[in-house]
């Protein structure tokens, strides 16, 4: 095999039942650029490559690799023609140590060169070359995401990698982590590797896209090289029209102003390891309010929602809806009290995978009853509801028997959106609601939520984007080792106070 390596998809359809997801695709990935693959939910991206790892077959169409068709059916025969991915949801096993994870694959446990020290030097060697050490006997599980993906990117490389594909790599990365990634795909490029890169953040884009390729509904709209391109034409290519402004935000309604949320010296034991980790947290949130919790990943954030949303028991203190404790209530009091959660990771937490949309749309009420008719679950109902909201938040497809699996990362993210939002809680919950969507989407998000914060709601926005951050919060709340390191109005705090309270220090 060659130094270099250019990849072809020559004409690539392929549908699921009705939907066309790949539609005549041509895509060129020429020799060390970083390629980004861009486009709104559903558009087609991780079809396409799934289909060029051997994930998905096509139903037509052709891969060369160096101007030879080539037959990829597994992701065996992707890895023996140079191609590696790096998936959104790691493929690493938690409980083996980095070493071994790299080799896993390779090398046969049982061979006898599979030995701790020798595995462990030459993946700490290989690391180093590429200029991305690794402690090679540390535990995955131990480890922070933004490390666990540079270990899926070393084994990938180790395997002979002379393309790397990365399926949104960096929605659950915050910002110095994304600016680690982009620099380590940058140097790979220097070094001869080709990169596709999926990803929605046009900023990235501007930073480090060589070349850029436009999907909408199944189709190339635009292939377009570095400085052929701005944020604005691409956001158009995407979505086929501009942008949508927000509108201007209003004070929310005076109406006589009172504590919706109320989190009271809250104590939450660490989910992994020992300590703890939320430490005497006090908030309020009032009506018409939304409060940004902003902090590096891992200060804390994963454990306040999860005691929010009754899933991690609290040590200490109060939690309080409207002035009812639900500290630890069950999730269905919680809903009572009037809360409703935007869980960041939709797959453990959003949606049954299996049921149908209509079912997932529906499955916090069949309990409380709102279903019933005699005593059985009026199903038309159900289906009728879920058709509304299929079609208010734009999910594709709008069909509220399509199976949630079915539906594209992004438009999964938008059923949660309708499930909580449709209830009008009074307190929402909202932990990086946008991940994972396009700009349209998230436009449509950021709307939902100031219009809940129109009603009068009260919404806890927890966030590692720090547009949106800046663009919804009128107060910000950072976050450090489980502590309040900062607190204030939007407009009172800059960039330089919210990057030092991030890090732990304080600036006033
Ligand atoms: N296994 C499947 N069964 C049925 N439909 C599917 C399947 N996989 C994908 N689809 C459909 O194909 C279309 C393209 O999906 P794909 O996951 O490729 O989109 P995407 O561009 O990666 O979107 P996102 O940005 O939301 O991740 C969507 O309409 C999706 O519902
Ligand atoms: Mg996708």
């Amino acid at each position: 095999m060659s130094d270099t390596m250019t990849i072809e998809m020559r004409g690539i359809s392929k549908s699921f039942g009705e939907t066309l997801a790949n539609d005549g695709i041509d895509f060129t990935v020429g020799s060390g650029e970083i390629h980004v693959l861009l486009g709104e939910n559903g558009a087609g991206k991780t079809t396409l490559m799934n289909i060029l790892f051997g994930h998905v077959r096509p139903d037509e169409g052709a891969i060369l690799v160096n101007g030879d068709e080539v037959e990829i059916t597994a992701p065996n025969d992707a890895i023996s023609h140079g191609i590696g991915m790096v998936h959104q949801h790691f493929s690493l096993v938690p409980s083996f140590t980095v070493a071994e994870n790299v080799m896993l694959g390779v090398k046969r446990v049982t061979d006898p060169s599979f030995g701790e020290e020798t595995i462990e030097k030459e993946v700490s060697q290989r690391a180093d070359e590429l200029n991305m050490p690794i402690t090679p006997d540390a535990t995955v599980q131990d480890l922070p995401v933004d490390v666990q993906q540079r270990v899926e990117i070393i084994k990938a490389m180790y395997r002979g990698a002379k393309t790397l594909i990365l399926d949104e790599p960096t929605s659950l990365l915050g910002p110095t982590q994304i600016e680690n990634l982009l620099g380590i795909l940058s140097q790979l490029r220097d070094r001869g590797t080709s990169i596709i890169l999926v990803t929605h953040k046009l900023a990235e884009v501007m930073e480090a896209a060589d070349k850029v390729t436009v999907l909408r509904r199944g189709k190339v709209i635009t292939s377009m090289a570095k400085g052929a391109f701005d944020e604005r034409t691409l956001a158009r290519a995407m979505t086929g029209h501009d942008r949508e402004r927000l509108p201007d935000r209003s004070e929310a309604s005076g109406a006589a102003r009172r504590p919706l949320l109320e989190i009271n010296d809250l104590v939450v034991p660490a989910t992994h390891g020992h300590g703890l980790a939320i430490e005497g947290l006090s908030l309020v949130v009032q009506s018409g309010e939304i409060l940004g919790i902003a902090g590096v990943e891992g200060n804390g954030q994963r454990e306040l929602v999860d005691a929010l949303m009754g899933l991690a028991t609290p040590g200490s203190g109060t939690v309080l809806v409207d002035g009812v404790e639900v500290t630890n209530a069950d999730p269905h009091d919680r809903r009572g009290a009037g809360m409703g959660v935007i869980p960041e990771d939709r797959h453990r937490l959003g949606l049954i995978l299996d049921m149908s949309l209509a079912e997932n749309l529906a499955v916090a009420d069949l309990a409380s009853g709102r279903y019933r008719r005699r005593g059985m679950i009026d199903w038309k109902a159900v289906h009728q509801n879920a058709e509304r909201l299929l079609v208010d938040y734009d999910v594709r497809p709008a069909d509220p028997d399509a199976a949630a699996a079915s539906l594209s990362g992004g438009n999964q993210q938008k059923v949660v959106l309708a499930r909580e939002l449709a209830r009008e809680p009074r307190v929402l919950v909202a932990d990086n609601p946008s991940w994972g969507l396009d700009v349209g989407a998230i436009d449509y998000v950021h709307l939902k939520l100031l219009e809940m914060r129109g009603r009068g709601g009260a919404v806890l926005l927890v966030t590692l984007d720090l547009e949106e951050l800046y663009k919804l919060s009128d107060r910000i709340l950072v976050i450090y080792r489980g502590k309040k390191m900062l607190e204030g109005p939007t407009s009172e705090i800059d960039d330089d106070d919210l990057a030092l309270a991030m890090v732990g220090r304080s600036t006033r």
